[in-house]
């Protein structure tokens, strides 16, 4: 594969792609913005004018976009992918979705006997530079393997975990663990501050056991400095923490932590704390506490 499509150049999507470029890819991109397209254009990357287009010049199209409704949209609606001349690309989700609704939106792409893979990924925009994300895959081996030099180009590593929806499930439970080590960092900030402990010390003494994690290590010493830059927005993860929550209805299991969390979140994007950067939860914890 060399040709590839990129729809979606949010700040996730602008990162993969401007790797492609820099690997040597030949690169189209679409986004529904077009002002985003313009520095990547700079760099030699083609500027399509729909999603359709994007298929039309395309071996392989991958999706980068905030939600399911996104996808549909891009993939099925006027001047979607399926409406693009190119009966042999594959396409590649990379967007943060309910396992169940990839499901049906690969069944919907077989109907235009398009082969749709689900290839959601850990790790943001400051490793996708790289090409060092942390790839789960899942639906046809066939098309995954034909698809392998290009995803071998965008991570690291790559696990491919079976059957379409699979991946988007170890997804969700992954960016389970991000929700909470954000909360249990911000609430433990804010315990020790309030005891009058610089937060630096707690983080030096956390990050000296067992228990220390890559965002102790790094993005913490950040919110000790309120600094929320965002690589991955709190709106963002909320709306990953409501597909949990959705999910775990679904598969008729509970898991209460994350019911509290969707609160917490859903209370912090309600304070207008949607844009900055998840770990700004911090400033949630703050000010609940603040006036007391
Ligand atoms: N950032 C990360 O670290 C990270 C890591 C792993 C997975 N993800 C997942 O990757 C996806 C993108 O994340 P991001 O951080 O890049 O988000 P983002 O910066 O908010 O970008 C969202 C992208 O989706 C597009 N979009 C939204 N609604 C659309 C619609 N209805 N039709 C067409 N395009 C639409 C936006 O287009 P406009 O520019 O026109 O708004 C933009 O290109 C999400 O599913 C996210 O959960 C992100």
């Amino acid at each position: 594969m060399k040709k590839i499509g990129v729809i979606g150049l949010g700040m996730l999507g602008n990162a993969v792609a401007q790797h492609l470029l820099d690997s040597g890819f030949d690169l189209t991109v679409y986004n529904r913005t077009k002002e985003k397209t313009l520095p990547i254009k700079e760099k030699g990357a083609k500027v399509a004018s729909s999603p359709k287009e994007v298929a039309e010049q395309a071996e392989i199209v991958i999706i980068v976009v905030k939600d399911a409704d996104a996808v549909k949209q891009v993939s099925f609606q006027k001047d979607g992918i399926v409406e693009g001349k190119n009966e042999n690309i594959i396409v590649a989700d990379m967007s943060t979705i309910n396992p169940s609704e990839s499901k049906n939106i690969s069944e919907k792409f077989l109907e235009y006997n398009i082969k749709k893979l689900d290839i959601p990924v850990m790790g943001g925009p400051n490793v996708a530079i790289t090409g060092d994300l942390v790839m789960m895959a899942s639906g046809d081996k066939n098309a995954f393997e034909s698809c392998k030099n290009v995803f071998d180009s965008i991570a690291n590593k790559v696990f491919f975990l079976g059957e379409s929806g699979v991946a988007h499930s170890v997804k969700l439970a992954m960016n389970l663990q991000i929700t909470m080590l954000a909360l249990a960092l911000s609430e433990g900030i804010t315990l020790v501050k309030k005891s009058n402990v610089d937060p630096k010390k707690f983080l030096e003494i956390l990050n000296s056991t067992y228990f220390k994690t890559g965002m102790s290590e790094k993005k913490a010493y950040k919110m000790t400095n309120g600094e929320y830059d965002a690589t991955f927005t709190l709106a963002n993860l909320k709306k990953d923490i409501s597909t949990i929550t959705e999910t775990a209805k679904s598969l008729g299991i509970k898991l209460p932590m994350i019911e509290k969390a969707e609160e917490v979140y859903g209370d912090a994007l309600n304070e207008g704390l949607g844009n900055i950067d998840y770990t700004g939860i911090i400033e949630y914890i703050k000010k609940i506490n603040d006036s007391k």
